[in-house]
């Protein structure tokens, strides 16, 4: 029985472990900070992990995280599977590094936030050595909705950094959108209920504009992880003047004390710009 090795238990990290618990697969769990994961065996640091785990999933913040996992660790005949949100160079790194070491790297970013993580719906892009990815693809099972294979590393990155143009371009057009509304004086529900009911709805602009009308900002994805991730994609390049404008308004959001709050908090910036 492979044993899998779970390290990061964080937003996203304990509701990923706890489904995988819930499927039966066999766990062993590490966070920096120590905690408990019902139904996980605990390892006292990420050496322990990474001795009793054949396959270790990483979920944690970025890039340095990663490395500071690393610097700890014996990789050789291990695979990592690094599912945080990283910058496609640093994750070639990454790969570079795990080779040396004799393991095998596979980057498994995921698309979807903290309430399709609880619910096993997460979207997984796949990328790395083709066996490595087939060994690593049914483990994810219980966390996905779908996996997609990528091919070889950065390609599962770039692609979630695609996918995140467009998540952070409507989220903040979302939001200049009811900013307009709401400077015109028209009535927000009326807005809210028009947009709900035309062809641009999706989960997240229901999800969004109900925020944006109760002046609700209680954090789903915070101001200042969206903006790591605007930077992330503006940092690998390309013609993205939407999302430079958003990139923007979302630092203006948080030079205002807002980073913390819901990505939706983007609209404090129109409303500070007057
Ligand atoms: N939240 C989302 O909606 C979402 C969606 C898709 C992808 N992502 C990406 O997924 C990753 C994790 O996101 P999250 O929301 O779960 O973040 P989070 O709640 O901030 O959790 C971060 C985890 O990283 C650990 N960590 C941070 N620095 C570390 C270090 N130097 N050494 C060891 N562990 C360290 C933290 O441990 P401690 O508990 O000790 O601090 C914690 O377990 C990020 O790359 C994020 O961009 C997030």
């Amino acid at each position: 029985v492979t044993v899998l090795g779970f390290a990061g238990l964080g937003t996203m990290g304990r509701p990923m472990a706890t489904n995988l618990v819930r499927a039966g697969t066999p766990l062993v769990v590490w966070n920096r900070t120590p905690k408990e994961l019902p139904g996980a065996e605990v390892a006292a640091g990420a050496a322990e992990l990474f001795r009793r785990a054949d396959t270790v999933l990483l979920m944690l913040r970025d890039a340095a995280a990663v490395g500071a996992v690393l610097d700890a660790v014996d990789v050789a005949g291990r695979t990592v599977v690094q599912m945080g949100t990283i910058a496609p160079e640093e994750s070639r790194a990454v790969e570079a590094r795990v080779r040396a070491a004799g393991g095998r790297y596979v980057e498994a970013p995921v698309s979807g936030s903290r309430v399709p993580a609880e619910r096993g719906e997460l979207v997984a892009m796949l990328a790395g050595d083709a066996a490595a990815v087939a060994d690593v693809r049914p483990l994810l099972a219980p966390m996905c909705a779908t996996t997609v294979v990528c091919g070889a590393v950065p390609g599962a990155l770039l692609l979630k950094l695609a996918v995140n143009v467009f998540l952070i371009t409507l989220v903040t057009g979302l939001a200049e959108s009811f900013h307009f509304a709401e400077a015109h004086g028209l009535d927000l529900e009326q807005f809210a209920d028009v947009l709900d009911a035309g062809q641009m709805a999706s989960p997240i602009s229901r999800v969004k504009v109900r925020k944006l009308v109760s002046d609700d900002f209680a954090v789903q994805a915070a101001i200042d992880d969206v903006l790591r991730n605007a930077e992330l994609v503006l940092g690998a390049g390309g013609t993205l003047p939407l999302l430079e404008a958003s990139r923007d308004l979302l630092a203006e959001t948080v030079a205002l004390g807002h980073g913390g709050e819901d990505m939706a908090a983007v609209v404090r910036a129109l409303r500070a710009r007057g």
